[in-house]
């Protein structure tokens, strides 16, 4: 065995983290090795609590034997079929029962539904859509995105640019046309409250 196919003490040069100080990580690593309900194990066998549920995509818990089985059931039976052209009775069927959850008043219900891979091509996605629907009404010249300062939309050129972390998109040009709103970030005015709180529309009142 070498280096490199040991699990407690990977070979950490080669795979550059996102969202994390590389250098800093790599010179005190933390590592998980296995997970169970709402804990990780550490390499080194500690129990840590998961607080934020993966990084929010594990909401079910962890080592779900249904959703293991689950898995194992369509990998052995088919482990992909191709989007383009052809399709998958699986895919109908979870956008049907998506769409009857979707909420929307009647008549504007959300009722369609098109798959992404993560959030940030969900983001570019959307602002796509966005721009094709005012094209497709003949109001083509519509083409601004407006985001929200702070927000976070993802890595994509889409997200950071309709995203307001500014240093996410401090080397990157941002798309044309892309603005921002300021943040709603004001605990003083903006604290829990009970009922309708009395600040915040002003914000939204921002767009007009
Ligand atoms: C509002 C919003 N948009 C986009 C993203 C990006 O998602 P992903 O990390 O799956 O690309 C996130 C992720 O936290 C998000 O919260």
């Amino acid at each position: 065995m070498n280096a490199h196919n040991k699990p407690n003490a990977p070979v950490l040069d080669s795979y550059w983290m996102p969202f994390t100080a590389n250098r800093q990580f790599k010179a005190a690593p933390r590592l998980l090795a296995a997970a169970e309900g709402m804990h990780y194990t550490s390499v080194d066998g500690r129990t840590v609590l998961d607080g934020t549920a993966g990084l929010w995509c594990v909401n079910a818990g962890h080592g779900r034997r249904q959703i293991a089985a689950a898995v194992e059931r369509q990998l052995s039976t088919m482990d992909f079929a191709p989007s383009f052209q052809m399709g998958h009775p699986i895919a109908f069927d979870f956008a049907e029962r998506l769409a009857e959850i979707a909420p929307g008043p009647a008549g504007a219900k959300l009722d369609r539904v098109f798959f992404t891979g993560s959030g940030s091509e969900s983001v570019d996605t959307a602002l796509k859509m966005a721009l094709a629907y005012q094209r497709s009404i003949g109001q083509g010249t519509r083409t601004r995105l407006i985001g929200r300062e702070r927000g976070y939309h993802g890595v994509g050129f889409g997200g950071i640019s309709v995203g307001g972390i500014v240093n996410n998109r401090r080397v990157f040009p941002q798309l044309p046309g892309s603005d921002h709103l300021r943040h709603t970030h004001d605990p003083a005015k903006n604290a829990f409250v009970k009922g309708q709180p009395e600040h915040g529309a002003e914000l939204a009142d921002d767009l007009e």
